[in-house]
């Protein structure tokens, strides 16, 4: 997906609370799914751990100049841990999160970026909704380690209310109000330096989201990640919803332990079937469902008693198992055992002769989760590998982790939204079922981990999947890429021993 040596910043730009950060880690969430590398700086987390977090709005007082220099600093210290990042990594999206709310500031990076031959493309969220800026502010800030232990309310209002005023006085929408005739002939930039005369956002690329996604202007985007990130931004909302997830009843091959195929549901299968819509129902009340199933039959007959419109999605069927589909592990082993030793050195990456990888799965489910993300309650039945990419979406799991994910039979998963993430809770019908889960074997999760500390000290591939994470700080004297894959192959240790 990412052309070699592509590296964008994704410049935020927005009053407080307008949903930047939320934006930062949807986007970052399903780049690294892509398996595109991708981390988000927060100059605010920076902010915290340079100067303090418990400070009051006067911090934020642009006639304040001790902290106006304190921010600048701030915001330097961040960048300049995105381009150690580069450094590291070569390419990928680093997302800049901060308000970024002058043009004089915007230059600077544009600028800096440029000396450093990164694209940039600035993502403004505008929102004059008062409902939903309190509502924000209620909900999400004043649970920021911000106003740790301020237990009054409106104090958290009113003073959050004060800092977006000191950003109101000195903001400037990205591409200016538009009045000012472009010069003659002047429908670029000057290539380095230009002067803040000469900045003229109309030449840079961005992206305008404006109340929540009701408009959206888009201003001289160049290249297919850039124009792909902007299609995601376009589609996500933030209405309360739930997402549903369950594996079909367990089927006639589940019971052979087999792989693939188009069996029936077993008896016990049926009976599970039976059972989901008094559970669904009981989860969802009278809200409206749509349910999407796969189109292989054991989905179809889990789904058939459930009294919802429904959907078969192609891309929800299960991974292509090629050669090896009806076949049990142990058939496989036999078989094709330099195959099998394969998939267990690195089951993402592992495509069947004939049939699909994890990797594969993923793409091919890239539509579903673009149009989950702008669906309302919906309710996926499908199959264990395909709801593990899902599921990894949503959870922010590293992709490696991914193949091994258990992903029960009988048991629907409910998606709910949190500020930053998703949590996750289950509920298990009580009615046998098979277990069809396979750990990775001892002897490669050794393999796997001695590797991963040979190489540790170098930057990692994949961003922390923490979305609470403190700054990535290089600058900060904290060590940033360098841990992370040894951190997620105990991880995956952890999980199968
Ligand atoms: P700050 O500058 O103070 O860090 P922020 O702009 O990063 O604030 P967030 O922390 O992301 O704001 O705010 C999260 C809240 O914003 C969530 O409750 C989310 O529902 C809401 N939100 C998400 N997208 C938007 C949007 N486009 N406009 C307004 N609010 C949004
Ligand atoms: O609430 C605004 C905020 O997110 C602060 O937490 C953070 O210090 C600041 O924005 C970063 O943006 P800027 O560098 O523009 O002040």
């Amino acid at each position: 997906m990412l052309a070699g040596g592509t590296r964008i910043v994704v410049v935020m730009v927005g009053l407080p609370a307008r949903g930047k950060t939320y934006i930062s880690y949807k986007v970052s969430r399903y780049l690294v799914w892509l398996g595109v590398n991708c981390r988000v700086f927060n100059v605010g987390e920076y902010r915290r751990t340079i100067v303090g977090a418990q400070l009051d709005h006067s911090f934020f007082d642009p006639h304040n100049q001790v902290a106006t220099d304190q921010r600048l600093n701030c915001a330097m210290v961040a960048l300049n841990d995105v381009f150690r990042w580069f450094e590291a990594i070569h390419n990928g999206v680093a997302i800049y999160d901060a308000t970024n709310s002058t043009r004089s500031r915007r230059k600077m990076i544009l600028d800096e970026c440029q000396k450093h031959n990164i694209e940039v493309m600035f993502c403004e969220s505008w929102c004059d909704d008062n409902d939903l800026i309190d509502l924000n502010i209620r909900e999400v800030k004043r649970t920021s380690p911000d106003y740790k232990g301020v237990q009054d309310v409106q104090r958290v209002m009113d003073d959050f209310h004060n800092r977006i005023d000191h950003y109101s006085e000195v903001y400037e929408p990205v591409g200016g109000d538009g009045t000012r005739p472009l010069a003659k002939g002047k429908y670029q930039l000057p290539p380095t330096n230009p002067t803040l005369e000469e900045y003229d956002e109309r030449m840079v690329s961005y992206v305008r989201k404006i109340n929540v996604g009701a408009k959206i202007i888009i201003n001289r985007i160049t290249s297919y990640l850039e124009s792909r990130i902007i299609y995601f931004m376009m589609n996500i909302h933030i209405a309360t919803r739930s997402v549903f997830f369950s594996r079909h009843g367990e089927s006639m091959y589940n019971l052979d332990q087999r792989l693939g195929g188009d069996p029936h549901l077993s008896p016990n299968g049926r009976k599970y079937a039976e059972a989901l819509p008094g559970l669904v129902s009981k989860l969802l009340g009278d809200q409206p469902l749509t349910i999407w199933t796969s189109t292989l039959k054991r989905t179809a007959e889990t789904a058939a008693g459930l009294p919802y419109k429904k959907m078969q999605w192609k891309a929800l069927d299960e991974l292509d198992a090629g050669l090896c589909d009806g076949l049990t592990y142990e058939d496989v082993q036999d078989r094709y055992p330099d195959e099998y030793a394969m998939r267990d050195e690195n089951k993402f990456e592992f495509r069947y002769r004939g049939g699909e990888s994890y990797r594969d799965v993923v793409l091919r489910l890239e539509p579903v989760i673009m149009e989950l993300e702008r669906q309302q309650n919906i309710m996926i039945i499908s199959h264990q590998a395909v709801l593990r990419c899902i599921y990894a979406y949503f959870l922010d799991i590293k992709l490696e982790e991914l193949p091994y994910l258990k992903i029960p039979l009988h048991t629907v998963m409910k998606l709910t939204w949190t500020a930053y993430g998703c949590d996750v809770q289950t509920y298990k019908i009580d009615i046998d079922a098979v277990d069809t889960h396979r750990a990775k074997p001892k002897a490669a999760v050794k393999r796997a981990m001695s590797a991963a500390k040979s190489v540790s000290g170098l930057a990692s591939e994949t961003p922390s999947r923490s979305l609470s994470s403190k700054p990535s700080a290089v600058g900060l004297g904290q060590q940033t890429c360098g841990s992370a894959p040894v951190q997620s192959l105990e991880t995956t240790a952890i999980m199968n021993l």
